[in-house]
């Protein structure tokens, strides 16, 4: 691969910010160019005008009036739910789960399907700009299989682990293993696909998750189990995953069936060894900062605190919660207590596959939270928590999420008149003459109006992903 020379209208958020930093962190660069060494790594970022006489000879490829933004990673989002969005449960996330979930997710154990699914998966992802993402898995090992073949083949980056489920009703039976079951394949999963790409944790787009559906889904016996597991393979950078205080409906929602099921204090304690009645330390630790917990929106203070120490993130899916009516995760106290915030669509339980979609759903329950609660998220926080912080949450931040020197290129080409309203609303719309407000309308337009149809390139380490 020869360098490549990109002209557009570049967004990021710059250097290592926590979000509360990311508007002073944030680079508008009209006039831009980005350039792509021979390994795939960003060796320029910066004006057309000052771009380095080294790379003057390369022909360039001109996106303007397009933008260069960094790929979008989505922090939870589901693979087995491939074909279950916008399915009608009834109810909130425990009816919706027995009544389309869990007959959704048995079609896979047809590896025809699995693997339609797997390629339709691969082709959502592409389509919306998500170049990496922490996907929960199926069931099923063939489907998995698929799943990472196909990733591979299309050149996406990847963590993922299939699903683990020890009990649970009738309806759930198909996506239950035994005990021992569920730690072999949990283990095979590891030693076939982690980093199989390179062989090498630290330039692979392939990792391997340990992914127990939710702490309902699984017994003491296999947390501990899997605590014993993850302490072995930690060093190789395996991740864990799964869904933490997601649902609340007082009595019988996931929070409290949680609590009553266990005996235990918080929600979190069921992943942090202290599984056992009265909060007992029962094993090992699942807490990290490659674990990553999908929502966290009715957490108690001392689980944020928990979360924050060990390192551990919180994927924010206002669009599922919104679903499901799980309510809102309150921004500023999950923020102030220091967690990692990415953005996950939880798609099937989000309606959409975009990030986008995501941030902008963010920014509207955000400013509706009550009272001082409510906050307008700056776009600059938008951007950070749907590219830097997903990095940031995959553990991965040294690698990808913004367009650092020698980070590993993973970028949109994001072309505006492939959505008439946004061309719209980006040519015609008023903005402030202070400049800087003007940069920050912009990007907000932009990443409130895009859709699907925007994306009009997406790379991976400085290689362009087809959609087929
Ligand atoms: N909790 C347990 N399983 C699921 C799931 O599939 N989706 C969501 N949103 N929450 C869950
Ligand atoms: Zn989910």
């Amino acid at each position: 691969m020869v360098s490549q020379v990109h002209l557009g209208h570049i967004f990021h958020v710059a250097g290592r910010p926590n979000v509360q930093e990311a508007a002073d962190a944030l680079v508008s660069v009209p006039d831009g160019a980005l350039v792509v060494g021979r390994d795939g790594r960003i060796a320029y970022c910066g004006g057309r005008d000052e771009l380095p006489a080294e790379f003057r000879g390369a022909e360039p490829t001109d996106h303007r009036p397009g933008f260069l933004l960094p790929g979008f990673v989505d922090a939870h989002i589901h693979f087995p739910q491939t074909f279950a969005g916008d399915a009608y449960g009834g109810g909130q996330l425990l009816e919706w789960l027995t009544r389309c979930i869990y007959p959704s997710e048995s079609q896979l154990a047809d590896p025809v399907y699995a693997q339609r699914a797997a390629v339709a998966f691969c082709t959502r992802r592409i389509a919306v700009g998500t170049t990496a993402a922490m996907v929960f898995g199926s069931a099923f090992p063939h489907a998995q299989d698929a799943l990472f073949g196909e990733t591979r083949r299309r050149g996406l980056r990847m963590v993922s682990g299939r699903g683990i489920q020890t009990t649970g009703e009738d309806a759930v039976a198909p996506l239950i293993t035994s005990e021992d079951e569920a730690i072999r394949l949990a283990k095979s999963e590891i030693d076939t696909w982690h980093a199989v790409d390179t062989g090498d944790v630290d330039t692979a787009l392939l990792h391997v998750a340990i992914v127990p559906r939710f702490a309902l889904a699984v017994t003491s016996e296999t947390l501990r189990n899997l605590g014993e597991l993850y302490d072995s393979v930690r060093d190789r950078g395996v991740y864990f995953h799964s869904h933490l205080n997601e649902n609340n409906r007082p009595g019988t929602g996931e929070v409290d069936s949680t609590k009553q099921a266990y005996q235990v204090d918080s929600y979190l304690d069921t992943y942090d060894g202290k599984f056992l009645p009265g909060s007992q330390v029962g094993g090992k630790s699942l807490l990290g900062k490659r674990s990553i917990f999908a929502h966290g929106v009715h957490c108690q203070e001392a689980e944020l605190r928990r979360l924050a120490q060990t390192g551990s993130s919180i994927a924010h899916c206002p669009v599922s919660q919104q679903f499901l009516g799980s309510g809102t995760m309150p921004w500023k106290r999950t923020i102030a207590a220091g967690v990692t915030v990415a953005a996950g669509t939880d798609y099937g339980g989000g309606d959409e596959w975009s990030i986008p979609r995501v941030l902008a759903a963010a920014f509207k329950v955000h400013i509706s939270e009550p009272g001082e609660d409510g906050v307008s998220m700056h776009p600059a926080e938008m951007l950070f928590t749907g590219t830097l912080a997903g990095a940031r949450a995959l553990d991965m931040e040294s690698r990808f999420g913004n367009f650092d020197l020698g980070k590993e290129a993973d970028f949109l080409v994001v072309d505006p008149t492939g959505t008439p309203a946004l061309e719209d609303t980006l040519a015609q719309g008023i903005r402030s003459d202070d400049p800087v407000l003007a940069r920050d309308q912009m990007l907000f337009a932009l990443l409130m109006g895009m859709s699907e149809s925007t994306i009009a390139q997406v790379y991976v380490r400085g290689r362009r992903i087809d959609d087929h």
